[in-house]
């Protein structure tokens, strides 16, 4: 069987989304200290992924995948021994193929060798992607990795990047621990929510070691607005997405920073019932989101997709929680409390959302017996 990995959907960082093939070492190095002291390892990320383009242009005499010489000097065995030492885990990439995305060596046909050298190299996560793929069927070329990864002993997340092509919701959770649902992202509002769109009817097939990828995250790298990367945040949470930084944490601001690290959007994330938020409701531009929670609350996010500004509403009842006297709306952006008999509503902005948790609760007064109670149904 596959390790026991991923319980909750994993959490890192990765270099493609801002770096490209502009990596090295000392960008892994920083961006593991940073990790540390930006809170967001103490937040739970976890994973320092290097995507493509580490590796030399030309397999060594042996035959095994080497470090590019002029970028990653020191080698994958040193830079795992640093990020571990920081508490940290060492990501890297290849591809189910002839060649990466970019031309570099992969490792179709090369599985056993290859998977080795990651494991002596103490590599915990293979993300492992599609091009090039020989014309060989998606099913065979992942499980051929999947099983020598096995062989080697390690435990080493496997990270299915098969871009949704042949429904790698149906097989690639036998295999590895999360697979991309949809081709790459892009840091901009329209491909964050073409992404989104895709994740509709998907959430029956993820849970605990088995996550519906819907690719890493752009917050922060310059191409949307704080309120557009607010709502990515928000929806990836709620999706159960693994929560894969993108941006450059050695210099983003402390917005993003705050943003990245919220501890309670987090919880939500990786709230252990494991079950994926979904969409309950959708009225053209106006999206109800919500997961539940295993405490018995339901996390909630009202979206407006749409260019004005507009109310977005649901209700206790809608998110499938219990009758009760009242509930407790927990803003998890703002930190705001209120109090509601069962509507939950707000105005949102364009491109916005708001998150909430959403419980039980007692009145925050005793309702009064005569009709001239204040609180009103917000
Ligand atoms: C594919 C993947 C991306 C990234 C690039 C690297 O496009 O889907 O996430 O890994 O390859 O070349």
């Amino acid at each position: 069987d596959k390790p026991p990995l991923a319980p909750t959907p994993p959490m890192g960082w990765n270099s493609w989304n801002k770096f490209r093939c502009n990596i090295d070492e000392n960008l892994i190095r920083q961006t593991a200290n940073a990790l540390v002291s930006s809170g967001m390892k103490d937040a739970g990320y976890e994973y320092v992924n290097i995507d493509d383009c580490w590796m030399a242009t030309q397999r060594d005499a042996a035959g095994d995948l080497q470090a590019d010489p002029v970028r990653f000097p020191s080698g994958i065995k040193a830079l795992a021994d640093y990020v571990h030492a920081k508490g940290l885990k060492l990501g890297i990439y290849s591809s189910a193929g002839t060649a990466t995305c970019q031309g570099r060596p992969a490792s179709l046909g090369h599985e056993r060798a290859d998977a080795r050298k990651f494991a002596e190299w103490e590599v915990d996560l293979l993300k492992y992607d599609n091009c090039h793929d020989g014309g060989i069927p998606a099913i065979e070329r992942f499980t051929a990795m999947a099983e020598a990864l096995r062989a080697t002993g390690r435990p080493i997340l496997l990270s299915v990047c098969e871009w949704g092509a042949n429904q790698p919701w149906n097989w690639a959770g036998e295999l590895g621990h999360m697979w991309r649902t949809t081709g790459d992202i892009a840091d901009r509002w329209g491909s964050m929510v073409a992404i989104l769109d895709q994740q509709v009817g998907l959430e029956k097939y993820s849970g605990p070691g088995r996550w519906n990828d819907p690719d890493m995250l752009e917050v922060g790298n310059g191409g949307m607005t704080m309120t557009e990367y607010r709502s990515h945040l928000s929806l990836w949470a709620l999706l159960n997405a693994p929560l894969i930084a993108g941006n450059d944490l050695r210099s983003m601001s402390e917005e993003v920073r705050e943003m990245l690290t919220n501890r309670e959007v987090i919880a939500v994330n990786q709230d252990w019932a494991g079950v994926q938020g979904h969409k309950i409701s959708d009225s053209g531009d106006l999206e109800v989101w919500a997961k539940p929670l295993s405490d018995g609350g339901a996390a909630v996010v009202l979206f407006n997709r749409g260019a004005v500004g507009a109310e977005v509403a649901t209700s206790a009842a809608e998110l499938g929680l219990p009758a009760a006297p009242a509930y407790e709306v927990r803003d998890l952006w703002s930190g705001q409390e209120t109090v509601t008999l069962g509507k939950v509503r707000a105005s949102i902005p364009s491109h916005g959302s708001r998150m909430y948790v959403v419980r039980r609760g007692v009145p925050a007064k005793p309702v009064p017996a005569v009709a001239t109670a204040v609180r009103t149904d917000t």
